[in-house]
């Protein structure tokens, strides 16, 4: 009891000052602790990498949350080869064969992992919401993947071929309304959001937002930019160590941009649970489980997110980059003009023979992919042989598209955006220096992009009646249109400005 007594009073006799300078030294005790753990003890310690990033994981989450991370990570490849460690537990890769062994199937695989497991921190910011198919389980993933298999398949494909032409249609038609014979420039990358978002809205919930109808945002569409910007801000400040953070925000009610999402979602939901079964659309897989409204919900926000912005971002990409390549549209001006003599010939079956098309698309998801990163995993315990190196379980390891896809390991003249290279087989491209497994946009493995087929169908019959039905010349705002945009593993687009003259008016 005496003993106690004296270390009160002892403590009563510390100075305050003496409190903060021990706390002080404390903290740097702590740091440098962490500094040269990460630094000369740390699994990863062989992995290069810029100090600053090895050590701690602020640069990244400070880069990530003012949209420079993906276009940062890029620069860091060039320096120091084809994998950086771009934070203390995490890798980044650019040898192809990193795609295969980071997100491929994994049987007879160390520990009996089928797949690497998504990163939580990437794929579930925040605890509370239920799963849905792009942060699920394992066992979970399948099940919702078969549900919506049906709706994606390529028989399905043909049925809504109907549907996707109308939007196709009332493009063109509204965009020769709009434009005024090519004097009013129109911000195609807004006209592009609402055709995906209207076309995907009518294959999930059977009704579309009316974005083309009205010429006007649906404030679903609006809220989505919001959204994006704020969720990366949520994931810099979880990947800085700030997680409590981000889950108090949630609490509060923070995520106003995505809970205004979720109520238009809800509300159309209902309208679409309620037209019945057999409609044969994308959501009729899921449709039958009623029971689970929330994930139902859920599921539905993540098909219009994932299906609408990416087909977008690619269609603004291709535009802008033929009005910079002359040479490159007038060729395909040519290839489209010649295949077909109306609008109306232009189905998904015809489009399909446009080569010259596909390689422009396939040019344009490797020059400015739509989403650029963010695709984290976790090496199973036991570790794992990736692309050649070996790393230990527990580490957070990507491809990012923007790295792989401008890496000078992997193409030549990475920065000429040239579609010839689609235009002959991998191994002839390879002699000239491409290798074309280094784009997977739509990933690879159990978890790849189920709506690619869809994608396609939609960019390649929206680009052609475009090319088809227009002259397009860049407006002189919209110049440097990749350069000025900010990235947050997707795009945030600047306006797009272009003057349409109907085909025929001017050079036809
Ligand atoms: C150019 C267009 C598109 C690109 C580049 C793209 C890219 C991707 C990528 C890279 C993934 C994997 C994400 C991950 O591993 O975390 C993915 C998943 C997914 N995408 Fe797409 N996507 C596109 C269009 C679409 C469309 C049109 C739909 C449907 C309407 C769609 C629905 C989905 C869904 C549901 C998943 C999750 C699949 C799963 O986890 O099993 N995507 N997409």
């Amino acid at each position: 009891m005496a003993a106690f007594e004296d270390i009160l009073s002892a403590g009563r006799s510390i100075s305050p000052w003496l409190c903060v300078v021990l706390a002080l030294a404390l903290t740097i005790f702590w740091h440098l602790s962490i500094t040269i753990y990460n630094v000369l003890l740390h699994p990863l310690r062989k992995f290069p990498g810029p100090l600053s990033q090895r050590i701690s994981w602020l640069p990244w989450g400070f880069r990530h949350a003012r949209g420079e991370q993906a276009l940062h990570t890029q620069t860091l490849h060039d320096r120091y080869g084809t994998v950086v460690r771009i934070g203390p537990n995490h890798l980044s890769f650019t040898d192809p064969q990193a795609w295969k062994d980071i997100y491929g199937h994994r049987i007879g695989a160390k520990g009996g992992a089928q797949e690497m497991s998504k990163c939580a921190l990437f794929a579930r910011p925040v605890r509370a919401p239920p799963t849905t198919i792009l942060n699920a389980d394992h066992d979970e993933h399948i099940m919702l993947r078969r549900a919506l298999s049906h709706g994606f398949s390529d028989s399905s494909m043909r049925q809504q071929e109907v549907i996707i032409v109308k939007y196709v249609k009332l493009l063109v038609e509204r965009l020769r309304e709009e434009s005024h014979g090519g004097q009013r420039a129109l911000n195609l990358a807004t006209w592009f959001n609402w055709t995906t978002f209207d076309l995907v809205s009518d294959l999930v919930f059977g009704e579309s937002f009316h974005c083309l109808e009205t010429v006007n945002y649906h404030p679903w569409v609006e809220n989505i930019m919001k959204s994006v910007r704020f969720h990366a801000l949520m994931l810099a400040l979880n990947y800085s160590g700030l997680g409590i953070v981000v889950q108090m925000i949630h609490k509060l009610g923070g995520f106003l941009a995505l809970s205004k999402i979720q109520e238009y979602t809800n509300s159309m939901l209902r309208s679409r649970l309620s037209m019945g079964k057999g409609r044969n659309d994308l959501f009729e897989g899921l449709a039958r489980k009623q029971e689970e409204w929330e994930k139902l919900g859920r599921n539905a926000t993540i098909l219009l997110l994932a299906g609408s912005e990416t087909t977008a971002t690619t269609l603004s990409g291709a535009v802008y980059l033929l009005l910079s390549h002359p040479e490159i549209l007038a060729r395909l001006t040519e290839e489209v003009r010649s295949s077909f003599n109306s609008l109306d010939d232009i189905t998904i079956t015809s489009v399909n023979r446009s080569s010259y098309l596909l390689a422009v698309l396939n040019e344009t998801l490797r020059f400015y992919p739509p989403l650029s990163s963010g695709m984290v995993r976790v090496v199973p315990p036991g570790g794992a042989e990736i692309a050649g190196h070996f790393v230990p379980g527990g580490t957070m390891v990507e491809v990012q598209h923007w790295s792989v896809n401008h890496s000078k390991e992997n193409w030549d003249e990475p920065w000429s955006f040239r579609p010839e290279r689609f235009m002959v087989s991998p191994e002839e491209a390879l002699k000239r220096g491409d290798k074309l497994e280094a784009v997977q946009a739509f990933s690879l493995g159990p978890r790849n992009c189920i709506g690619r087929n869809l994608a396609f169908v939609e960019m390649r019959l929206v680009l052609a009646s475009i090319i088809y039905a227009f002259d397009l010349k860049l407006a002189d705002d919209s110049q440097r249109w990749i350069e000025r945009q900010k990235n947050f593993n997707v795009w945030d687009r600047v306006p797009l400005n272009v003057h349409l003259v109907p085909a025929g008016q001017g050079s036809r």
